[in-house]
C-alpha cells in the first residue's frame, strides 16, 4: 500500500506526540508524585468543628516567613472569611469541609483544590503580587453557593513585621 510522503509525516507526527503524553503523565504520577490536594489526611467530617485544628482554623505566619492556612469550607462560606498571607513566602492551605463538597478557589492565581467532606485538602503555593484576592466555591454545594465566598490579603510586608513601630514615628 503507498502512503503519501506528507501523509506518513502527520501520521509520524500524531504517534509522537501521543508518546509524549502518556510519558509526560507517567513522569509525573510516579517520578513526582503529583498527587490529588486530598490525598494527605483523613478527618471525620462531624468531628471538624471540635477538631482542635481546625475548630480554630486561621493563619499561622513561620520563623522562615512562609505561612500555613487553616480552612474550613462549608454551607455557605469560608472560615475565616477573611485571611491575610505573606508576599512571596510558601503558603500552605489546608483546607476540610464539615458538610458537603466544596471548591476553592483563589480568582487569579492558581490556587484551586476541591474540598471534599472526609478529607484534608492541602496544596502550597506562593503569591507574587500584593493585594486583594477573592475566594469563590466552585462547587455547586446547595442553595446558598453563589454567596459562598472569602477574601484573601496578600500584604507585601510580613505580618510579624507590622508589630514593630512605623519608621520615625512615636511607638
Ligand atoms: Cu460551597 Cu459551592
Amino acid at each position: 500500500m503507498h502512503v503519501d510522503l506528507y501523509e506518513r509525516i502527520w501520521m509520524g507526527a500524531a504517534g509522537a506526540i501521543i508518546v509524549v503524553f502518556l510519558a509526560s503523565m507517567g513522569y509525573t504520577t510516579l517520578g513526582r508524585a503529583v498527587q490529588p490536594p486530598s490525598h494527605v489526611e483523613t478527618i471525620d467530617p462531624a468531628s471538624v468543628r471540635s477538631d482542635a485544628e481546625f475548630g480554630a482554623p486561621g493563619v499561622t505566619v513561620h520563623e522562615d516567613g512562609s505561612a500555613t492556612v487553616v480552612m474550613q469550607a462549608f454551607m455557605f462560606g469560608f472560615l475565616p472569611n477573611e485571611i491575610r498571607v505573606p508576599r512571596g513566602r510558601d503558603v500552605t492551605f489546608r483546607i476540610t469541609s464539615p458538610d458537603v463538597i466544596h471548591g476553592f478557589q483563589i480568582v487569579q492565581t492558581n490556587a484551586n483544590a476541591m474540598v471534599v467532606p472526609g478529607y484534608v485538602s492541602q496544596f502550597t503555593t506562593r503569591f507574587d503580587r500584593a493585594g486583594e484576592y477573592l475566594i469563590v466555591c466552585n462547587e455547586y454545594c446547595g442553595l446558598g453557593h453563589h454567596v459562598m465566598q472569602g477574601t484573601l490579603i496578600v500584604e507585601d510586608r510580613p505580618p510579624l513585621l507590622r508589630a514593630l513601630p512605623p519608621e520615625g514615628g512615636a511607638p
